[in-house]
């Protein structure tokens, strides 16, 4: 029962779209489950989340073949703008745009969401308030002729938009996206730390109001002085969990059943599939290791990866935490001790950003009504966000209006 498979298996979570057909992994050993993101919200309310879960996943797929029409008008009562006054930090401008380096993870084949999410989230963004770089992450076709021809629509969509980062190296398959996140992330890290302020890597269903959300962070940051090109920090919506991934899989490796192995040590935070945002002085820290930071991972877990990251880089330095080997690899718990990443430990500043970062309503175990705080909403269809950027309260987010 911990968690239940059923479940489990039932939920709309995957980062690059919901639909992600017939690519789920199918083992369900005791590892997986153990390692499964949802595992803590599953465990406090599993069974209303199995399913509305089902339905979303049953209108995802549905929907994706269909043209917008008024069945697909998101529910009226999500919105809950009147509860409170339109707040004064969304007229006021960052004193220097944030310098954002932006990674939306797609399925290489993903060509219509790609459109949407350049027309409904990067189109018209005020340059006062964000500079930006961004790319659409998508890995390797299948060596078939169909693999083949979508390489060559992807090619000539590059050659339009010059906006796809292609990890020819790495196959489109869930087992590898983690694999996909560390090389987005080498992407953010290409360029100094003091050159940008914010690797920001997305799912491909996350509708994201970049204007608002670089004029919310003094909100979030309250009194302190945050310097992220200097400051290891993460923002996003987090989780908690207690695995510590050590880097065992070499890249390059054949198999894609292939995982990094871990410890089980205290419970650590982490952000959950929505997205996250990693200061540049963090990305920095997080390419100097070595050896590199365990990323072979299988989707669900690509998500804990990075929390597992931050946590091991702090905690893998105090010799006082009985670090244990899980189960399935020997029968009595045994203890060991990793080895640390870095000589000195790290210590991240996390923001747990609740009311920016969620699920839309009855769509997931962050669940929240969209409010003016909603900045990054999870689990849009692409039709969806052509709607939410029409939202009369989100007009003045961009420069360009509808
Ligand atoms: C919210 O307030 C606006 C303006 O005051 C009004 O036009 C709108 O109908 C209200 N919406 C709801 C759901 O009450
Ligand atoms: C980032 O850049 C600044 C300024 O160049 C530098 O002082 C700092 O040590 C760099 N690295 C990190 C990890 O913050
Ligand atoms: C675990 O226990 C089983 C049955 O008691 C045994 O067959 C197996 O070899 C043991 N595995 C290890 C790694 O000790
Ligand atoms: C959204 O708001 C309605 C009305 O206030 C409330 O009944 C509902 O529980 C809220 N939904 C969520 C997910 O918070």
């Amino acid at each position: 029962m911990y968690p239940p498979s059923s479940q489990y298996s039932a939920l709309a979570t995957d980062p690059e779209e919901a639909d992600y057909v017939g690519l789920r992994p199918h083992r369900r050993t005791w590892r997986s489950s153990f390692l499964s993101r949802r595992s803590a919200f599953v465990v406090l309310g599993g069974l209303i989340i199995f399913v509305v879960g089902g339905l979303y996943l049953r209108s995802e797929r549905t929907s994706a073949k269909v043209p917008l029409g008024e069945s697909d008008a998101l529910p009226q009562d999500a919105f809950r703008f009147n509860d409170s006054s339109r707040p004064d930090w969304l007229d006021v401008p960052p004193p220097e745009p944030l310098v954002l380096r932006i990674a939306v993870i797609t399925r290489l084949d993903a060509f219509e969401r790609r459109r949407v999410i350049r027309e409904t989230v990067f189109h018209g963004v005020r340059e006062r308030d964000v500079s930006m770089h961004y790319r659409f992450v998508v890995g390797a076709p299948p060596k078939t002729d169909e693999g083949e021809k979508t390489q060559r629509l992807v090619q000539e969509e590059n050659d339009r938009f010059d906006d796809i980062l292609m990890l020819h190296e790495i196959d489109d398959i869930p087992e590898r996206i983690s694999e996909k996140r560390y090389g987005a992330l080498k992407w953010g890290g290409s360029v100094p730390n003091d050159t940008y302020d914010y690797f920001v890597t997305l799912d491909s269903d996350t509708f994201v109001r970049f204007g608002p959300l670089a004029r919310r962070l003094p909100v979030l940051f309250g009194d302190k002085t945050i310097k992220p090109r200097e400051d290891p920090l993460l923002i996003g919506r987090m989780g908690s969990h207690l695995t510590y991934f050590l880097p065992t899989v070499p890249d390059g490796n054949e198999n894609a059943q292939d995982e990094d192995e871990f410890v089980v040590g205290p419970w650590f935070s982490y952000p959950i599939g929505i997205g996250y945002m990693l200061s540049s002085s963090l990305v920095k820290i997080l390419l100097s290791t070595d050896p590199p930071l365990p990323h072979h991972i299988h989707y669900p877990s690509d998500d804990v990866m990075i929390g597992s990251w931050l946590a091991s880089l702090r905690l893998f330095h105090d010799e006082t935490i009985e670090w244990k080997i899980p189960p399935e690899k020997v029968n009595e718990t045994h203890h060991t001790f990793p080895k640390p990443f870095l000589p000195q430990p790290i210590d991240t500043l996390i923001i747990d950003d609740i009311p920016g970062w969620h699920d839309f309503p009855a769509r997931g175990g962050q669940q929240r009504n969209v409010t003016w705080d909603s900045v990054c909403i999870h689990h849009i269809k692409a039709p969806e966000m052509e709607i939410l950027r029409g939202r009369p309260e989100f007009q003045s987010d961009w420069e360009i209006r509808n």
